[in-house]
């Protein structure tokens, strides 16, 4: 879509206003970051593949009975999704040891999880997005602790879609991000779900099909992004 108003550009996407004042209209780019923007780089077609990658999963979720932003698809890189107040917490869900959480506790990456972990880093690139949990996010006034009960009950139940869909393609979902936000006085679930936002291991060889290529400088960036989408068949 042409000649709209950039209402925001983030570090993976940009938000445009729409005429209709409840949706926004999201366009995927190819730029990739890491460390809180400290690592820079392109991913060729990113953009492209996390758009149809997103929209699948969001209506795969939507099938399941849960609330998400997603409208339309507009274009290649372009998605209509309904505007939401973002709820300034990125709610991890770890199903396997990996990444910060191996370094913080001293687990190996791969190590299995008795059950599945949730946590919440407050959304703040000036802060790093430190760690935080229910309580202080409540004192903070970043959500009502409702708010955080109805987050809670998604992200698990997401959790278990996800990992029963990327099974059937031989994928393993080890830990993944998400974001919620505020529509007309409920909870829906906003933001992305991508290889930038998942950890996704190949089931039989391991392979990280994921931004870890990108993280870790392991190489074949674009392969893994289209692995993935090829096998979801998009
Ligand atoms: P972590 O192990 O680095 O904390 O990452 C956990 C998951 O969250 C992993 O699937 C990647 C995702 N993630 C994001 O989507 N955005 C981020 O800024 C970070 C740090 C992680």
């Amino acid at each position: 879509m042409k000649n709209l108003t950039l209402l925001y550009e983030g570090k993976a996407k940009k938000v445009y206003a729409l005429p209709c004042e409840d949706q926004v209209l999201v366009s995927y780019k190819d730029d990739a970051t890491a460390f809180n923007g400290l690592k820079k780089g392109t991913i060729h077609q990113k953009g492209i593949i996390n758009n149809a990658i997103s929209n699948h999963l969001f209506q795969l979720l939507e099938k399941h009975d849960i609330p998400t932003h997603f409208i339309k698809a507009e274009s290649e890189r372009e998605t209509i999704v309904k505007k939401v107040d973002i709820i300034p917490l990125e709610v991890i869900i770890r199903n396997i040891a990996a990444g910060s959480f191996s370094k913080r506790y001293g687990i190996a990456e791969g190590t299995g999880l008795k059950q599945p972990t949730i946590e919440f880093s407050y959304k703040n690139d000036t802060l790093g997005d430190p760690l935080i949990n229910s309580s202080i996010a409540v004192s903070l006034s970043l959500a009502t602790s409702d708010e955080i009960a109805a987050v809670k009950e998604y992200s698990k139940k997401i959790n278990s879609v996800l990992q029963t869909y990327l099974a059937s393609i031989q994928i393993q979902l080890i830990d993944f991000k998400l974001e919620f936000g505020r529509f007309h006085n409920t909870i829906i679930l906003a933001d992305e779900i991508s290889p930038d936002t998942c950890r996704l291991w190949d089931m039989t060889t391991g392979d990280h099909l994921d931004k870890d290529r990108f993280r870790r400088d392991l190489g074949n960036i674009e392969d893994a992004y289209h692995e993935v989408y090829r096998r979801m068949k998009l």
